[in-house]
């Protein structure tokens, strides 16, 4: 169990281990802040074998935190092509820009002002600064969670954010100072090449064989414990287009939670028939005058799955805002009023210009 485990032993033999079996990586080579950061975003997704010729040809098109920043949007995704998630280097670019207005183009060299960046959580926060920069933080990944729980035999549920934690205090615990990055890297490579997520690992070539009580007590097959992630939960809602000639009425989501401060259509939950669609307008205070049934659309979280169906509402006149909605321009909206993609199946029905006049 990982509370009464002697960690100070794994540290000597793990170091010793890896300066023998270190791969020779692209982003070892030179490890800049720079380049671990590009190099620790694409190995979240994808094995390290299959990320080099993306992370080459990444940095050779943008060879530091300014030209991210200043990359046009297309060859940026052009770039990031291949590799999926293409939110992960949208984030990254905004951390860019933020990394040049704010930190004078150099990734911060420290821990907590590079976890305010965008897209930089707790483990790539932790491997930038621990590789490029060597200051002594922790960071856990899958592969470190794995061999730190056979390690101790610990059956506690890794999918659990406390038991991270807990991970994360131990090694802290035990970290040497002046090889942050070694000890880093090496839990990780003991991870990917040795103490293998799928299939036998290769406890014979391990440094850590003399005491694992995994391998003691054959008990590897059953570690980590890992529950699996609860499946999405399914929303219907029917949602609203609702306007007159020129206006569109939106609402602001709640600051917390889903889509936090963001615009939206009003909704209903469930899937509602023409008639209770109608009778929800009448409801909130609005006058139809007609209605049309729209296609449904699915948006998917990583938590929650919505199932929408749509109606344009034609109403008469809006003029005193009422409640929480708001009567805006289908114009301004896109300048002011950020509607996010989860609408976007409908944001077209929004305005006349769009060639929607029937609606
Ligand atoms: N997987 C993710 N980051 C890694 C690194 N720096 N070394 C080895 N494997 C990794
Ligand atoms: Fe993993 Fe085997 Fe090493 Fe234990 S001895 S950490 S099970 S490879």
């Amino acid at each position: 169990m990982i509370d009464n485990f002697p960690f100070g032993q794994i540290v000597e033999p793990l170091l010793e281990w890896f300066q023998g079996n270190a791969r020779a990586l692209p982003w070892r080579e030179e490890p800049t802040p720079y380049r671990v950061w590009v190099s620790e975003i694409m190995l979240q997704q994808t094995r390290v074998e299959a990320v080099k010729p993306y992370f080459e040809r990444f940095t050779n098109a943008l060879p530091d935190v300014q030209s991210l920043a200043g990359c046009e949007e297309e060859r940026l995704l052009k770039l990031w092509e291949g590799l999926g998630y293409y939110n992960r280097v949208r984030n990254m670019q905004a951390a860019a820009k933020e990394v040049v207005e704010h930190y004078g183009g150099a990734l911060p060299a420290d821990y907590k002002e590079l976890l305010k960046l965008k897209g930089i959580g707790h483990y790539t926060a932790g491997a930038i600064a621990s590789i490029a920069y060597g200051i002594p933080v922790p960071a856990v990944d899958g592969n470190v969670l794995r061999i730190i729980t056979r390690v101790c035999a610990d059956n506690s549920d890794i999918m659990k954010q406390s038991v991270r934690t807990k991970v994360e205090q131990t090694l802290q615990g035990i970290m040497p100072g002046n090889y942050a990055s070694a000890f880093n890297q090496a839990l990780m490579e003991l991870g990917a090449t040795v103490c293998l997520p799928n299939g036998t690992p290769k406890c014979h070539n391990c440094p850590w064989q003399g005491f694992c009580e995994a391998r003691n007590k054959g008990l590897w097959a059953e570690l980590p414990v890992k529950s699996k992630a609860k499946p999405r939960k399914i929303e219907e809602k029917t949602v609203f287009v609702i306007r007159d000639g020129e206006k569109v009425v939106l609402r602001k989501r709640p600051q917390k939670g889903l889509l936090a401060g963001m615009y939206e259509f009003p909704n209903a939950s469930g899937h509602l028939t023409e008639e209770e669609a109608l009778l929800w307008a009448k409801g909130q205070n609005l006058s139809p005058i007609r209605i049309q049934k729209l296609e449904p659309a699915k948006h998917i979280f990583s938590h929650v799955e919505w199932h929408m169906a749509g109606y344009v509402i034609r109403v008469d006149e809006l003029s005193e805002e009422k409640g929480d909605m708001l009567f805006v321009e289908a114009a301004e909206s896109e300048e002011r009023y950020p509607i996010p993609a989860a609408f976007s199946a409908y944001t077209k029905y929004m305005d006349i210009r769009l060639g929607n006049e029937r609606f």
